[in-house]
């Protein structure tokens, strides 16, 4: 509400750097149809693929439409019962910092109309090359594999942080 202008650009440019750096995806849902009511979001959660790490952002009318994430009773029959989180700025930003499946609705009766959305989120793969050396050999060097995830952690750590930050701040 009080978001001041550089504060909000400070805040975009250092998530897009941090992003860059982890090589993390920002997931948009709905793309450049945003979060409102008539969509299928499966179609659009069945596209693409979520990793430890992604964020997941929603964008809507934070007059109409908020969002909470709810276990697979809610998601099902559309109750924010026991939810575990929920975000209203209209313009949310929810790091995916768990291998698992997350469930997010619209707590303001969007999801009988369709504002609901899964995503299952992945482990981060890893890359080929060590996977076919710890599948065919012991002693395949997998240093290099080890590092990566780790430096991407670290990062995503950082990232975490800097969210957590914002969001208190009111930034983003
Ligand atoms: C959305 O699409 C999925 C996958 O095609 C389908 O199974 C589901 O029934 C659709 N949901 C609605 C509400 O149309
Ligand atoms: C799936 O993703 C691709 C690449 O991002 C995009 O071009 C395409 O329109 C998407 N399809 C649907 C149904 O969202
Ligand atoms: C979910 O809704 C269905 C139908 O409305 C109902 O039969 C079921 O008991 C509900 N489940 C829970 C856990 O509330
Ligand atoms: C979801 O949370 C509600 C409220 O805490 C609980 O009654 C329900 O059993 C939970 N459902 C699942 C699938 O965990
Ligand atoms: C929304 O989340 C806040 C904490 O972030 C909590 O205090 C509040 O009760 C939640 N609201 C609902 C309706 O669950």
């Amino acid at each position: 509400m009080s978001t001041s202008a550089p504060a909000f650009l400070l805040s975009a440019a250092a998530l897009f750097l941090l992003l860059s750096a982890v090589g993390a995806t920002d997931h948009i849902v709905g793309a450049n149809k945003g979060w409102n009511p008539g969509m299928n979001y499966t179609l659009w959660a069945n596209n693409q693929t979520f990793y430890v790490g992604d964020l997941i952002s929603f964008r809507y009318q934070k007059t109409q439409y908020n969002v909470f994430q709810v276990n697979q009773t809610g998601y099902d029959n559309c109750t924010t019962e026991g939810a575990t989180g929920n975000w209203s700025s209209g313009k949310d930003f929810i790091l995916l910092d768990k291998a698992k499946r997350y469930y997010f609705i619209c707590g303001t009766g969007g999801c009988f109309n369709g504002m609901k959305v899964s995503v299952l989120v992945h482990h981060l793969p890893s890359p080929p090359r060590s996977a076919l050396a710890a599948e065919h050999s012991s002693t395949g060097s997998s240093a290099p594999a080890a590092v990566g995830s780790v430096g991407r952690g670290v990062l995503g750590g950082v990232l975490g942080v800097v969210l957590f930050f914002g969001l208190g701040c009111g930034w983003i």
